[in-house]
């Protein structure tokens, strides 16, 4: 696939590039990125106009819960791509927490092959890092990395047995795969419903505490530099857990972190609607922690930017508090919320939010893109820093409307995601029902 995107400010934070400039990609690959390119022997080449736009590489989510195979009545590999691609992300890494889980071989092949025949953008499986997610025995770790699992990981569920997980460290190492932690002392967390604090006194709700999450990190930090293997600390979200990655990372330990939109935006006190959208595990925390992570983002202890991506229907949301799925629908709200209130409100600037979409989790999980290199595959997201909008779930491609943001007015949106040189979205609408 060839495509010549003309005209745009190309920002490539792996490269230091921040100008105005072409980008042609040929054979489904960056070919240059350069002012006023053409390409090779006047051949006639699809263009795409991005004057007055921002051209970055593609944007990479790697915590999405993609629900099958198992639960296709909360998504499907065929609409959370489409979802991807109406929120500017090239590239997903889909969670093991499917039914049956992604814990073989057989399940990998199928996430990939149905990820080939219908999704739009590209979808890198994760392996659990347990049997079942049980957290007793190991899942086939090196049958997995063969099968194309980048990572793994037991999301929604913490490895609570230490033991096991500096096995499943031990092991993964052989495979050069890293572990992503979802960092959640069960026994600390029982019986909460949101973060532990003022606002869950003040309504008499079950709290999570911080030190739930602080704990594990800690331990997932001295089984990381015990055995050398990489962990990452999914969605982190208080204020100690930041400061326990930053000492770690000083002190060499192979260590990082992700944080969700929701946690860079949203406190505790939106748990006051009883909404269950507020809903998620880690929950909501206080002020403090949400300035932690700004921070953290920022300086680069936290790497990615990653959504959690966790469609639920009606149903899973629509009960008591107590009752309600964890989780939030991201892959479409996170460039724009991220656009509107944190790089217009001056938190952070351009060029390191796209950092932390492209380079930084391309990084951590060693994929291919996150960058415009020539050779890198030819995956781009146009952004429209102007653009005016208001979260609508109605019009989501997912067939999660689990959000709290809705009606959120937003300044800024991705109007084109090009996965190997096709057009995969324009203008919001999806343009191509397979990648072929
Ligand atoms: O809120 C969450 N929802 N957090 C998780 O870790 C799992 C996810 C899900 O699968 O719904």
């Amino acid at each position: 696939m060839n495509l010549l995107i003309r005209g745009g400010r190309v920002i490539d934070p792996a490269n230091g590039l921040d100008a105005v400039a072409d980008v042609l990609i040929l054979d489904g690959r960056i070919s240059r990125v350069g002012p006023a390119l053409s390409p090779p022997g006047g051949a006639a080449v699809p263009t795409l106009d991005a004057t007055g736009r921002v051209v970055a590489p593609g944007l990479i989510d790697m915590h999405v819960h993609l629900r099958e195979p198992g639960q296709e009545y909360k998504e499907t590999i065929a609409t959370g791509t489409r979802a991807a691609a109406a929120g500017g992300f090239t590239a997903i890494a889909a969670m093991a927490n499917t039914e049956p889980v992604n814990d073989t071989r057989s399940v990998t092949d199928y996430v990939l092959a149905e990820a080939r025949a219908r999704g739009v953008v590209r979808v890198y499986p994760i392996g659990a890092v347990t049997r079942g997610l049980k957290g007793q025995a190991l899942a086939e770790l090196g049958e997995l990395a063969e099968a194309g699992c980048v990572a793994y990981s037991d999301d929604g569920r913490p490895v609570m047995h230490s033991g096991l997980l500096r096995r499943a460290l031990e092991y993964a190492q052989a495979f050069g795969k890293p572990i992503i932690s979802h960092a959640e002392d069960v026994h600390l967390a029982e019986g909460g419903v949101m973060h532990e604090g003022f606002v869950s006194t003040d309504l008499g709700l079950g709290g999570i505490p911080s030190v739930a999450e602080e704990v594990m990190v800690a331990r997932d930090i001295a089984l990381a530099e015990l055995t050398g293997t990489p962990v990452h600390i999914a969605h982190v979200s208080t204020a100690a857990a930041v400061r326990l990655l930053r000492d770690a990372r000083a002190r060499g330990v192979a260590v990082t972190g992700e944080v969700t939109p929701h946690h860079l935006l949203l406190t505790d006190e939106a748990l006051r609607s009883y909404d269950a959208n507020c809903k998620m595990a880690p929950p909501l925390r206080g002020k403090r922690d949400v300035e932690a992570c700004r921070e953290a983002l920022a300086d680069g202890t936290l790497g990615a930017i990653a959504t959690d991506h966790a469609p639920h229907a009606l149903t899973d949301k629509e009960v008591e508090l107590d009752q309600a799925a964890n989780g939030i629908v991201g892959l479409e709200t996170a460039v724009a919320l991220c656009l509107t209130h944190l790089v217009r409100e001056r938190i952070l600037d351009l060029p390191t939010l796209i950092a932390r979409l492209t380079v930084g989790p391309a990084r951590i999980l060693d994929l291919p893109g996150g960058t415009l290199t020539p050779g890198a595959p030819g995956d781009v997201t146009v952004l429209d820093l102007e653009q005016r909008h208001t979260i609508e779930p109605a019009r989501f491609q997912s067939k999660g409307r689990n959000t709290p943001f809705a009606g959120w007015a937003c300044v800024g949106a991705p109007v084109a995601t090009v996965v190997g040189g096709q057009v995969v979205m324009l203008d919001g609408a999806i343009r191509a029902e397979r990648l072929g």
